[in-house]
């Protein structure tokens, strides 16, 4: 009896604690929970969809790039999402970096596989120049940083949806249904994903803006779900490895412990008799 009202209890606080935790994630995002999509990369069999990657990859340069840097990533890291090393070596030879000669005058080199992506402004205070005051965040860690796990998978906001959302949730003009009182500022467009409803991000995608070589029609729903999972790759490169290097200790693990079983039974198995033991025979 004791022992049942104890692990009730236990419930109890879990239960309790984590309707806290998920509570306050709900009210550090306003707006409504962007809708789920499937993504291959989920769940812990997951795997990469480098087709939709590469597409991803594709509407980054003709379209965010414009606005939006890549940091972390370098070129030779695109090998990793199915990209040759001649490929590559041709996709770093359209970028430009500057550097100084020998006699210290500023001059330009074509990349190499070992350069990062460069970023489209100067600094920052270019970038909000340029942007209505707003500076355009870089892509790098972006899915991560907007990822809110719940204890419930079904309070968890993934950063793959939100930014697909982001991408479909812009209005003309505000809607009958925004809050009392809201007013769009000067330059600032309604979309009901970005905090407050207000953001300086221009709607950046339109159908057909890209052509993909695959065929794939490039509707803004499908350039939304290819950059999203582009940007997932590019905040977790290595989660393919992550999830099988998981799956492989799980199965040792199972292994393991059977025989941790046997053996127990085994070492145990003159006590559990009775038998007399001898302890000169151990
Ligand atoms: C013309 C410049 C421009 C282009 C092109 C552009 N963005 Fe943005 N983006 C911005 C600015 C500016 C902000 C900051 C908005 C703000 O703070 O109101 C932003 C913010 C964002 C954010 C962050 C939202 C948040 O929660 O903070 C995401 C995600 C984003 N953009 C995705 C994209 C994607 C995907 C593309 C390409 C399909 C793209 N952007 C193209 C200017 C741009």
């Amino acid at each position: 009896m004791m022992k049942n009202i104890k692990i009730k209890g236990l419930l109890a606080a879990v239960v309790a604690v984590s309707a806290i935790i998920s509570s306050a994630h709900a009210a550090t995002s306003t707006g409504p929970k962007p809708p789920r999509n499937e993504y291959t990369s989920a769940g812990i069999f997951g795997k990469w969809d480098y087709a939709s990657i590469q597409r991803g990859f594709q509407v980054y340069v003709e379209v965010c790039s414009a606005c939006h840097s890549l940091e972390l990533v370098a070129f030779r890291s695109l090998e990793d999402i199915g990209y040759s090393e001649d490929e590559v070596k041709a996709i770093a030879l359209e970028y430009e970096f500057a550097e100084l000669d020998e006699f210290g005058d500023e001059t330009f080199r074509t990349g190499l596989p070992s350069d990062y992506f460069p970023a489209p402004f100067e600094n920052d205070i270019q970038a909000r120049a340029s942007n209505n005051g707003s500076l355009p965040p870089d892509f790098s860690t972006m899915v991560k940083a907007r990822e809110h796990l719940s204890f419930f998978p079904w309070a968890s906001t993934y950063g793959e949806d939100y930014i697909v959302a982001l991408m479909e949730g812009y209005e003309d003009e505000v809607p009958a249904d925004a809050p009392e009182g809201f007013e769009l500022g000067d330059g600032m467009y309604f979309n009901y994903y970005f905090p407050d409803y207000a953001t300086a991000m221009a709607p950046p995608l339109f159908d057909d803006m890209v052509v993909y070589e695959d065929g794939t029609p490039a509707t803004i729903h499908q350039m939304a779900y290819d950059i999203a999972n582009f940007m997932a790759w590019a905040s977790d490169p290595t989660m393919q490895e992550r999830k099988e290097l998981g799956l492989r200790v799980m199965l040792f693990m199972f292994v393991f412990v059977i025989l941790l079983y046997f053996t127990n039974k085994r070492v145990w198995s003159k006590v559990k008799k009775g038998d007399d033991i001898d302890p000169s025979k151990l």
